[in-house]
């Protein structure tokens, strides 16, 4: 059974995935937030450097294209190809009202004769095996089915269905129904996304999906960083481990961003370690202020000397 680290833009960069994978065992493939190709192959410096081989060095790196234009797509796919990756992954299932809008993420669900047209135009010159992240529809679960028959037509080396419409964005429950159903239809593996913010959870969902090929977690491993190691029947995370990834952590980012990213990076990252611990509120709000390296570190440490780590660690959705 496989366990996959989601792409979440903004958190699992280069950083992230390299100290990850040097502490924490379990995750097959780290698949790595979107980029979006333009006719120009541009990219920003940032974008560079999280893509390059030597960030990615000893860490299985999956790329992820966000595009609607095949030439797009493809162009991005041939430099991925030259910089060494062996795999990438189609993301059809971002649900942000700017990338929908351009018809690209779950805004490509939408129109189905055009996605086919992208994917007969894609397949016909794609230069690596191609996996595909998707929702069950843009609008409504009544896109399902044709969706569904849609996907399996095409070689994917794998699927990774985070059953909700684009339109519910992280509201409301995710549907192992969909998830059976691609399964059943499938000619290549599927793996499973969304909600599963415990090991408890996960093997839950196991038992009720036997043979179940994988798992992608997200917000559930970056709240718990052991998560994959602990669904395999590891050891659960324990208080100086998480200590010393946010250490390890911070002192990466200083080490390729100036001090005043790699605060704003910590204090996004540490919007989810806060989920694991059991800590006096008023020592996250003062974190939360500090805009300077030497203040954020004396309050990481006041927070940390003040909390345990609550058992089991589970991220909270907003209600
Ligand atoms: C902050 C954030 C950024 C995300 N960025 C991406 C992304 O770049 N590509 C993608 O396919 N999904 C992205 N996602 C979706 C996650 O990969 C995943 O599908 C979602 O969080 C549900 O899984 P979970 O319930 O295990 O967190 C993002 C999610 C979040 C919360």
């Amino acid at each position: 059974m496989k366990l996959y680290f989601a792409p979440m833009e903004g958190f699992t960069d280069a950083v992230f995935r390299r100290v990850h994978r040097r502490m924490f065992p379990g995750v097959e493939k780290y698949f790595m937030p979107f980029i979006s190709p333009s006719a120009s192959l541009s990219f920003t410096k940032r974008e560079m450097y999280d893509l390059s081989p030597e960030a990615n060095a000893g860490v299985p790196a999956v790329p992820q294209i966000l595009a609607k234009d095949p030439e797009h797509f493809l162009g991005a796919a041939r430099m991925l190809r030259d910089l060494g990756y062996t795999e990438i992954n189609l993301n059809l299932g971002c649900p942000s009202g700017t990338v929908t809008a351009k018809g690209k993420g779950a805004g490509a669900l939408r129109d189905p004769d055009a996605l086919a047209r992208f994917l007969d135009a894609v397949f016909a010159a794609c230069p690596l095996p191609l996996s595909v992240k998707s929702r069950i529809g843009m609008d409504d679960e009544g896109e399902w089915p044709q969706l569904m028959r849609l996907v399996i037509r095409y070689p994917f080396s794998e699927w990774i269905l985070h059953p909700r419409t684009g339109r519910e964005q992280y509201r409301f429950s995710p549907r192992p129904l969909c998830f059976d159903q691609a399964r059943r239809a499938a000619p290549f593996p599927v793996i499973w996304n969304g909600d599963l913010f415990t090991a408890r959870d996960a093997w839950d969902f196991l038992g009720d999906h036997p043979g179940a090929e994988g798992l992608m977690l997200g917000r559930g491993m970056v709240t718990n960083p052991a998560l994959a190691r602990e669904i395999l029947g590891g050891e659960g995370i324990n208080l100086p481990e998480l200590i010393a990834f946010h250490d390890a952590l911070l002192r990466e980012y200083l080490r390729v961003w100036p001090a005043s990213a790699a605060v704003g990076r910590m204090h996004a990252v540490m919007g989810y370690l806060g989920f694991a611990l059991d800590h006096p509120p008023k020592r996250m709000r003062v974190l939360r202020q500090t805009t300077d390296l030497e203040g954020y570190t004396d309050a990481a440490a006041a927070l940390f000397r003040e909390s345990r780590v609550l058992s089991p660690p589970r991220f909270v959705p907003p209600a």
